[in-house]
């Protein structure tokens, strides 16, 4: 059994992120503070143990309206379009100081409001973050066109001089999720940034504590008023009117595949340009030749990093059948030991999962696998009696098409299954609607790289999982989505190219 974190002994809160939460936390429209228009707030929980932690101003129509006029007028004739890129790289560049000075305070705010452990966050979410914004500053001078020599056989003789420029793509809306708040609002808001738009950004309503503390240190870096516009309330409303605003030119999105749908089509109005980062089911491959050692624990950390709560996590775990039981014995041990706890107790290696919604979801999954014929041979359940703490996992005697195999659980929640042939195995890693990422183990490089190119997925990593890096595009095939974040890549997700020719 998992043990058990009780008594814990929590951190204290860092004294600014105390007075930060005492009060009701309000929205960023041109450059201040303000309450929703309508009054309203909500609350914002603790996931550990359904406590109410601050009140957020709730956002709706009428707020994203402002919002969008401000984004509008800073980027049409304001401050943010006569700004040298230079300019815009050193902001960026100060953004993510001010953020690493206050590394402590946003590891404790995302370990709060998300659930996770705060060293996990101390040491992945916040650097993370502000190595994305490091990376991004520096491409702010960067952003280049191209000198075409062209021909144009209807003009003999004429001569011209084509080239392109990449320009900002506008005002664009950010709707981010709950797994990676700060991390996520660092995607999105770095590039868009560098290449010289203007942001309306609607954290989820889950998190949204570290995107409006972001805005205070976005202010306090001294990025002009209704440059960066941070609209906190619900999916349907506030996401809603921004998704399907007129004047917002883009739309990027993080979340499940259904809502990614559904913001496809409020974008269809006036045809934004739509960038989508959806769900996953990842096919996770260990090949009897692998080190099966590093492979157990890479599969470990693969499925319960972040408690399950990853677009990429490695939830569909195939196995080759000579060493299949001594893999998935190997993981089971490992998820034993796993400490659940509050994200504060420095003790605790996996939080709850981050809201009621969310551990409803999972359990559900765990119900279905059991009645579809699945077993747990570790967890299966709920853990503790308040907070929605979920065990972490194993399930074996799963079939491709159960729903455990199917569908994005997005839990600590791995479906092991073993594979003699390499013809069967790449049909079923790819037998999914999904295409986010894929893992593969073993010492044959050349099978490695043969299963890489047939595996129809944004991402490959062999022999590691979960590497990311600021430099490392990232992004889904088939109905994981639309377009890669971070790498250069991004950028054309946020500039326009546009062909100037001149005959001379
Ligand atoms: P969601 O997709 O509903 O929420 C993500 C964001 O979209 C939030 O900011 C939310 O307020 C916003 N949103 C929701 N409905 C909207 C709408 N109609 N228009 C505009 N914005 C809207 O995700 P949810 O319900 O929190 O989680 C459900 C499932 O989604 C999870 O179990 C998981 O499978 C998947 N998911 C995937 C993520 C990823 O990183 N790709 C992140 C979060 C969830
Ligand atoms: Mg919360």
């Amino acid at each position: 059994m998992p043990k058990t974190a009780e008594p814990t002994a929590k951190i204290k809160l860092d004294s600014n992120l105390q007075k930060f939460i005492s009060k009701p936390l309000k929205l960023l429209i041109n450059g201040k503070w303000v309450a929703a228009a309508s009054g309203k707030t909500f609350d914002d929980i603790d996931p550990s143990t359904g406590d109410v932690i601050a009140q957020i101003a709730e956002g709706d129509r009428e707020d994203i309206n402002q919002a969008v006029k401000a984004a509008r007028a800073a980027f049409d004739n304001g401050p943010w379009s006569k700004i040298t890129p230079s300019e815009r790289g050193k902001l960026i560049w100060k953004l993510a100081d001010l953020l690493e000075k206050n590394t402590e305070e946003f590891a404790q705010i995302e370990s709060l409001d998300n659930g996770k452990p705060v060293g996990v966050a101390r040491a992945a979410d916040v650097p993370l973050a502000v190595d994305l914004f490091r990376y991004m500053a520096g491409w702010a001078t960067k952003i280049e066109g191209n000198t075409i020599p062209i021909s144009v056989p209807y003009t003999p003789g004429a001569k011209y001089l084509a080239y392109t420029v990449r320009e900002p793509v506008g005002v664009v809306g950010q709707v981010i999720p709950w797994n990676f708040p700060l991390l996520m609002a660092a995607w999105k808001l770095g590039p868009a940034l560098a290449a010289g738009c203007t942001v309306i950004l609607k954290p989820a309503e889950q998190t949204p504590l570290s995107a409006v503390r972001l805005g205070e240190l976005i202010m306090e870096a001294g990025f002009p008023p209704g440059v960066v516009n941070i609209v906190t309330g619900f999916g349907e409303t506030a996401g809603g009117a921004l998704a399907g605003h007129p004047d917002v030119d883009k739309i990027a999105f993080t979340g499940s595949t259904e809502v990614g749908k559904i913001i496809l089509k409020a974008a269809a109005g006036n045809l934004k340009k739509v960038s989508l980062e959806l769900g996953g089911k990842s096919p996770n491959i260990i090949y009897k030749d692998a080190d099966v050692e590093t492979a157990i624990q890479g599969a470990t950390s693969a499925i319960f990093f972040n408690h399950g709560q990853c677009c990429c996590a490695g939830s569909r775990l195939y196995v080759e059948e000579p060493i299949f039981d001594e893999v998935v014995q190997g993981i089971a041990k490992n998820a034993e030991k796993i400490k659940l706890g509050p994200g504060l107790d420095p003790k605790t290696e996996m939080g709850p999962l981050v809201s009621h919604d969310q551990f409803t979801r999972v359990c559900g999954y765990l119900e279905s696998g059991k009645k579809e014929g699945a077993k747990a041979i570790v967890g299966g359940e709920k853990f503790g009696t308040k907070g929605y703490f979920v065990k972490p996992t194993v399930l074996k005697d799963v079939k491709q098409d159960m729903k455990v195999v199917q569908e994005e659980i997005f839990g600590p929640v791995v479906a092991a299954m073993p594979f003699k042939k390499d013809d069967a195995l790449i049909s079923q890693a790819n037998d999914t609607t999904y295409g986010l990422a894929a893992g593969i183990w073993t010492k044959d490089i050349s099978k490695a790289h043969s299963l890489a190119a047939k595996l129809r997925a944004g991402t490959v990593w062999v022999n590691c999982y979960n590497i990311f890096d600021a430099a490392l595009p990232f992004g889904g095939y088939k109905e994981s989505g639309w377009g890669r974040e971070m790498g250069h890549d991004v950028l054309e997700l946020y500039t326009e190219v546009k062909a100037v020719c001149v005959r001379i």
